[in-house]
């Protein structure tokens, strides 16, 4: 696996994109700046090959967009009520980014930072591993952090993610892949078409500044009753509470198969009847957070030239719930340096 250059930072690094490739048509294109999948080529039911993420053309969009398309994001994943915690009885402030709070790890978060790239050629299916040491005090992080996510493409079109991470004092961390799906594989339609299943009986209901109010409220008799196939667009502009203070859907799902001792269960299901695109999302994790695209606005100029629109690319990231350092009730996101945090999640494409 040869990667090609994909730009030159402003300080002189060079950014290397990397291919996997299997035997049953899937590609993804990953980059080491962000660790961002760029591109992701999946079949559609006539075996029309076509790219399912959103992304940019160069590394200056990457660089200077706002919008996490395809990164790492870390060190916590969403957003963190005024940027404080507490450890042991001593607060931390972390940098404060969205409104008065803090979202995906600051202003240089790690989708903003060149990684450490490895290919891996034991693993039987294409695969690279990407490395970040993120320092003590970065962001207002307490702790340096290693962090090692390796990205593989099996021979059944699953693109898998594996985290593994170590920090040698307690700390927080909480990384997602905030890829932007549109399984039509044509960014000038909406996600509104699509169809969506999300395993959860709960949400975590939010603030007007997106941080949970603590409560798991069911999600019965709501737009967020995802428990069988729903169209995305048939309710999300309802003028229910949840989703006037989101601007639509932007909420963490509380996945009930979740186990806590790292068993992989089904999370969510998206499709798209157009191109009969299905993606199975599985993951260890507690909690996904379906974001529809609500504040994309035309002003992103992705790949090909393409001005991205209000809701053409959705997210289901896989995560800890949202301020869980300030919940105590909440699965738990501290990590100790005696500790080692792990997560898999899996983006598995068939079609139907
Ligand atoms: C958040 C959104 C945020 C978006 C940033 C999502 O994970 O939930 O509120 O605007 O990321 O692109």
């Amino acid at each position: 696996m040869k990667p090609s250059t994909f730009g030159v930072l402003a300080d002189g690094r060079e950014v290397l994109e990397y291919t996997l490739a299997n035997s049953a048509g899937m590609s993804a294109r990953i980059i080491n700046y962000g660790a961002t999948v760029t591109s992701l080529f999946v079949p559609d039911k006539d075996g029309n090959i076509e790219d399912v993420v959103l992304g940019y053309d160069s590394l200056q969009g990457y660089v200077n967009g706002s919008e996490y398309f395809g990164a790492v994001v870390g060190r916590y994943g969403n957003r963190i009520a005024k940027g404080q915690f507490l450890i042991d009885g001593q607060q931390y402030q972390l940098t404060i980014n969205n409104g008065e709070n803090h979202l995906h790890g600051g202003k240089i978060g790690f989708n903003k930072v060149l990684w450490e790239a490895e290919v891996l050629n034991d693993s039987g299916m294409p695969a690279i591993r990407f490395t970040y040491v993120s320092r003590d005090g970065e962001e207002g992080y307490p702790g340096t952090v290693t962090l090692k996510v390796t990205y593989a493409l099996t021979h059944d079109n699953e693109l898998r993610i594996d985290y593994e991470g170590v920090t040698d004092k307690p700390t927080i961390l909480n990384p997602t892949q905030h890829s932007y799906f549109n399984l039509s594989g044509n960014f000038t339609e909406t996600i509104l078409g699509h169809s969506l299943m999300v395993e959860a009986d709960k949400f975590t209901p939010v603030d007007e500044g997106l941080i949970p109010t603590g409560e798991l409220a069911s999600v019965e008799n709501t737009p967020l009753d995802f428990r069988q196939p729903q169209t995305i667009g048939e309710r999300i502009d309802d003028p229910f509470d949840q989703l006037v203070l989101g601007q639509g859907y932007d909420h963490n799902w509380v996945l009930r198969d979740y186990t806590g001792d790292g068993k992989i269960h089904k999370a969510a299901q998206l499709y798209d009847p157009s191109s009969g695109r299905l993606m199975t999302v599985f993951t260890d994790q507690p909690g996904i957070q379906f974001y529809s695209g609500n504040f994309l606005d035309g002003g992103a100029i992705g790949k090909n030239g393409i001005a991205y629109g209000h809701r053409t690319g959705l997210c289901l990231e896989t995560q800890v719930f949202p301020d869980s350092p300030n919940k105590p009730d909440f699965p738990s996101a501290f990590l100790k340096p005696e500790q080692v945090y792990r997560q898999t999640t899996i983006y598995q494409f068939s079609t139907r």
